[in-house]
């Protein structure tokens, strides 16, 4: 027996809570994993909170990330003892995730563990970090670099921001952080941000079509009128990475800095990227996020407080990121 998270759904209302199960009742796949670790995002708030439909097959045990000791193998190529990490390819949405002891998935979706990462490490990175160094990604690909201009990060003290800024500023960028909470000053700083504004600058209705040009790129994690903004200040032939949606879905934007001034607006996804695009980004974040940056915004949790913890991120309470130890 062994103990996981279980979102059920009785007609509307649903219920999540911690269930003693067997290997049996596990769903198919050819990958047995002893999951070490895993983390919370803001989409698993989502989750398990209901506050939207992440979902998509009930019962669910959530955790969309996980990382841990193969135990059961009919890969040759994945041995068992060895450790690897899953995120995305909808475990936790559609196939049963990582807030569990045990997890069996495809094969096909694991990635090795990186050499220089423990499991707890890749859980403190987890799909926010990883999303935040695709982000960091795109914003090269499309020509931005250090000595293209300042950079903005969005949703700043979040584990998307957090990530983004500690990753940017160690490449020699001069990163700039907008977030709702003052007070995060000095841990934004310590990351690396040389310049901190308060995000109501940014989250009221877009006045103008363009406004005065500031940024060579951005890292967006909040959506909506925040983006929107960011998107009026973006220099010529500038981008943003956009890969959240924290304040809302909608983007009430114009054409202007697209015909204007040639901005790229770069849509990030993180759940079905290709395998090789997966090891490109788990190397660079190997090499360029600080790893004393990660222990300091890094917060353990064990799976009986995932629930409240999910209440606190959806409510955009929590600093940095969290990751869950499943054998505490
Ligand atoms: N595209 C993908 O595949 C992908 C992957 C990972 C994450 N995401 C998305 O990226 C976003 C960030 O994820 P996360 O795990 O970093 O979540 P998080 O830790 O909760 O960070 C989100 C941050 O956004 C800011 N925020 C929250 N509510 C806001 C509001 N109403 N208006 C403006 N800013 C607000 C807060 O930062 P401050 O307190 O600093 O203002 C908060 O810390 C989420 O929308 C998530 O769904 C997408």
């Amino acid at each position: 027996m062994f103990k996981a998270l279980l979102a059920e759904k009785n007609e509307e209302e649903i219920n999540v809570e911690i269930r003693e199960l067997n290997n049996e009742d596990l769903p198919e796949g050819d990958v047995l994993i002893d999951v070490e670790f895993s983390t919370i995002n803001y989409k698993d708030g989502l989750a398990i909170t209901n506050k939207l439909p992440v979902i998509r097959s009930w019962p669910m045990v959530p955790g969309i990330d996980l990382a841990g000791v193969v135990s059961e193998s009919e890969r040759a190529d994945i041995p068992v003892g060895s450790s690897v990490v899953v995120n995305g390819w909808g475990i936790g949405e559609d196939h049963w995730g990582g807030f569990s002891q045990k997890a069996r998935v495809n094969g096909d979706w694991t990635v090795p563990l990186p050499e220089v990462f423990t499991t707890k490490q890749t859980m403190a990175i987890g799909t926010a970090g990883y999303t935040a160094m695709l982000c960091v990604l795109a914003l090269e690909d499309h020509g931005v670099m250090p000595d293209s201009g300042p950079v903005l990060v969005t949703g700043a003290a979040g584990g998307v921001g957090s990530v983004a800024i500690s990753i940017l500023a160690n490449l020699g960028y001069e990163v700039h952080a907008s977030t709702g909470r003052a007070e995060e000053t000095p841990y934004l700083q310590n990351l690396g941000a040389t310049g901190v504004i308060d995000r109501s600058e940014l989250s009221e209705p877009s006045k103008r079509p363009l406004a005065k040009a500031q940024w060579a790129g951005a890292v967006d994690a909040v959506g909506s009128h925040t983006l929107a903004n960011v998107l009026t200040t973006v220099m010529d032939e500038g981008c943003v990475a956009a890969c959240g949606n924290a304040q809302g879905m909608d983007l009430p934007s114009s054409v202007a800095p697209f015909i204007l001034r040639g901005v790229t607006l770069r849509g990030v996804h993180s759940v079905y990227v290709p395998r090789e695009k997966r090891i490109t980004a788990w190397e660079r974040l190997a090499k360029d996020l600080k790893m004393e940056h990660l222990d300091e915004m890094t917060k353990t949790i064990t799976l009986e407080e995932v629930i409240e913890t999910a209440n606190e991120i959806t409510n955009g309470q929590i600093r940095g990121r969290t990751v869950v130890d499943l054998n505490n």
